[in-house]
């Protein structure tokens, strides 16, 4: 089926073609995804390269962020922006530590109730950490998948983005040894083959995409269009 291929090519393309060194990419523990996670929510991979590995020398474990002050999580924060982000990563951790005896769930819904967590971070850390079967849904993995089915609804609508969560859901491998691959497929082929501008099959450069025969928005010629976002 277009499901089945997808999500082998996509496994294959990972393999060949993915980011395969990263720093959160090896020893990973739940503590370490999560950090990872939550630093590229909003930073770019280059930026949270210079800085994961003197967070994590800092704050090496869960315990002793949590145990930290918020001031201290914050200097260490400088320069990344969005303090949000430091504020509930200090909170997680004291969370983790009073409430799951300083171990991250791994039930994705658990994860999700923590500060900080949304529903593709949790569904991050229970596939890398853990080994679950989530899907993830972020800005990269949505225009990935509308532009490859052709889905031109509006998602800033609630109802439109949980039929694209059903989609990616679908799409899971049913291989549990592929899950990782996958996941860190759709990743890495959304932030740099299917960019918002210029992506892979318009440029040449950036390498050839594997979804160009079957990717709706390219054979309609509605890779702008596509993901649709209507500003309020
Ligand atoms: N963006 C969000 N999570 C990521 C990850 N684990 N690797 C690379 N880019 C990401």
């Amino acid at each position: 089926s277009e499901v089945k291929n997808f999500t082998q090519d996509l496994i294959d393309w990972q393999k060949k073609l993915g980011r395969h060194d990263l720093p959160w990419q090896k020893n990973r523990t739940a503590y370490r995804v999560w950090l990872s996670e939550i630093m590229l929510q909003q930073t770019q991979v280059s930026t949270v390269l210079n800085r994961y590995d003197e967070f994590l020398k800092i704050f090496p474990t869960v315990e002793r962020l949590g145990a930290a002050t918020v001031d201290e999580v914050l200097a260490q924060w400088s320069g990344m922006g969005y303090y949000t982000r430091a504020r509930n990563l200090h909170r997680c951790a004291q969370s983790v530590m009073t409430d799951h005896d300083g171990v991250f769930p791994s039930d994705p819904k658990v994860l999700e109730s923590l500060p900080g967590i949304g529903r593709s971070t949790a569904a991050a850390v229970a596939v890398f950490a853990y080994g679950k079967r989530a899907a993830i849904l972020d800005g990269n993995v949505k225009r990935v998948l509308a532009r490859i089915w052709g889905f031109d609804q509006d998602l800033t609508k609630t109802l439109h983005t949980n039929q694209l969560w059903s989609h990616a859901e679908n799409l899971l491998p049913h291989k549990k040894s592929d899950l990782i691959a996958y996941t860190q497929g759709l990743m890495d082929f959304g932030a740099t083959h299917c960019t918002q501008y210029q992506p892979a099959c318009i440029d040449p450069q950036k390498g050839s995409c594997p979804f160009k025969k079957s990717c709706v928005a390219y054979l309609s010629e509605r890779i702008n269009q596509i993901p649709l976002k209507v500003k309020k």
